[in-house]
């Protein structure tokens, strides 16, 4: 018998994407059908979703959700069952999906509460087709509140799991939005989710879920010590026992050398071959001139959690060795800059597409040699699996899920053949520095070299298991 679990979450692959989250949001469902759990996953119709929906209904509505009408479309769209929560007031406007050029939308607080409300009354008194989750999974601190409502609502026979994707992001919210955001006066309490004197949704979530994942256990782990807790450590080491860290999967029908439509030339473990036609066509598009080391790729937001402030200082060593970099990325202006500097200073070398293209990025796993991964910290990371899968060798740093993914090239793991990349700790410019080092010696040793790629290839880095773990996960819960 097919189980039903409701994902609550804030973006979604194909739909829309700002980052890992969306990812793991839209391959979920494809996994879990594999496990016998039924997906639906309910986000927010932001412009321009619901007509991508085939065969809409409305399945809830509420006459006033947080200043305004509310509903929920039920649809598919490429063989995903969606929930889209329409509500014009709160999610028909320019922008992203957090803001626009000004900054973050002022009413994020209610907008992203009513996607916990009508998740925890999809839970309490299921959709007018009939049908009502089991388990609703809520991701970050957007879907925080639902387990919280159904916890004040007292719905016990649906339980509820809560997955970090990244602590850094908590849902805050001014104390005095308490009301406004349909919270009883008794939940601004420290035990519940009040945090140093406002309001945070994802604490609200930690606490009131039956059960909370993270995405590797080496984040798990991390997340109740505070160098990674960001202040959440204490309320995450106090539920230890409900803590699971499972890793994130790649969605192997999107990201694979063998049938990528995106790239130049389709490869395989077994022959390396396309992927040298790929690095020439990378190599002509961004105009670089012969790179004879390791053509390094990053593709990524460009923040200090990504440790990318690190890099501009150590290409021109990099390059002197033979390197070469291609990034693709926005975020911090300064960050931005720097690359673009070195870029301008070096352009045979180096070359910087600020940006967001899903298939440029494609093409640089496809024809990059190396990714770049230097964050401080680093709950899963996906840049690493898609550069393992394209034979891309990652350079990580050893936190996260980076540390859960890569098996560091030090000389036992070289002679057992297990090999697939580069570890560096801590994440400072002078550990990087010599990892960079590290890899340019790596590829100059073509036998090395191909041995780390052929491992990281061979990786099974697809959804099997984690989804395994997930519904295993959601049955004992459910029982
Ligand atoms: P995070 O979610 O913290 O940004 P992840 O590594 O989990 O980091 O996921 C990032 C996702 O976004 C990956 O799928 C990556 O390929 C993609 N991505 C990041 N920046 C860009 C960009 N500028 N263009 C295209 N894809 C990008
Ligand atoms: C977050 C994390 C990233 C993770 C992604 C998906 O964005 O920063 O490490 O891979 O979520 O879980």
């Amino acid at each position: 018998m097919t189980r039903r679990v409701l994902s609550v979450a804030s973006e979604c692959v194909p739909l829309l994407k700002t980052g890992g989250l969306a990812d793991v949001v839209g391959a979920l469902p494809k996994a879990l059908a594999g496990q016998g759990w039924a997906m639906r996953v309910l986000m927010p119709a932001y412009p321009g979703l619901a007509t991508r929906l085939k065969g809409a209904k409305t399945v809830w509505s509420e006459a006033s959700l947080f200043g305004g009408k509310g509903r929920v479309l039920a649809g598919q769209v490429e063989g995903l069952d969606l929930l889209l929560l329409e509500a014009p007031h709160l999610y028909d406007r320019a922008g992203g999906p957090y803001g626009d050029a000004r900054g973050d939308h002022p009413d994020n607080p209610e907008r992203f509460a009513a996607l916990g409300w009508a998740a925890a009354e999809i839970a309490r008194k299921g959709l007018a087709d009939g049908w009502r989750p089991e388990i609703v999974h809520c991701h970050d601190w957007q879907a925080g509140l639902a387990p919280a409502y159904m916890a004040f609502a007292g719905v016990t026979d649906v339980k509820t799991v809560i997955t970090v994707h990244n602590i850094a992001f908590q849902g805050v919210a001014p104390a005095d939005r308490l009301k406004a955001l349909r919270l009883p006066d008794e939940a601004f309490s420290p035990e519940i989710l009040e945090f140093y004197g406002n309001i945070s949704t994802l604490k609200a979530g930690l606490v009131t879920a039956d059960a909370i994942t993270t995405v590797s256990p080496t984040y798990a782990n991390e997340l109740m010590r505070p160098e990674f807790g960001m202040g959440l450590e204490g309320v995450v080491a106090a539920r230890s026992g409900a803590v699971h860290g499972i890793l994130n999967g790649v969605d192997t029908d999107v990201w694979s050398p063998e049938t990528d439509t995106e790239i130049a030339a389709p490869y395989g473990a077994r022959s390396l071959t396309g992927k040298a036609r790929n690095r020439a066509a990378l190599i002509r598009e961004f105009g670089l001139g012969p790179v004879p080391g390791p053509l390094a790729i990053v593709v990524s937001r460009l923040t200090t959690q990504k440790g990318l402030d690190l890099l501009p200082d150590l290409l021109a060593e990099f390059t002197w060795r033979g390197g070469g970099l291609v990034v693709l990325g926005a975020g911090d202006p300064q960050i931005e800059m720097a690359l673009q500097h070195q870029a301008g200073l070096n352009p045979r070398r180096v070359a910087v597409r600020i940006g967001y293209d899903e298939a440029l990025s494609h093409r640089m796993f496809a024809g990059g040699d190396a990714v770049l991964v230097p964050s401080r910290f680093e709950p899963c990371g996906l840049t690493q699996m898609y550069g393992l899968r394209y034979g891309t060798v990652p350079l990580v740093s050893a936190t996260g899920g980076l540390n859960d993914t890569v098996v560091d090239a030090n000389p036992a793991a070289l002679d057992a053949g297990v090999a697939t990349g580069v570890v560096f700790h801590p994440t400072d410019g002078l550990a990087l520095a010599q990892s960079l080092r590290r890899l340019v010696e790596l590829h100059r040793n073509r036998r090395t070299w191909r041995q780390l790629q052929r491992n990281g290839m061979k990786a099974a880095l697809d959804w099997g298991r984690s989804s395994a773990a997930y519904a295993a996960l959601y049955e004992s819960l459910a029982e």
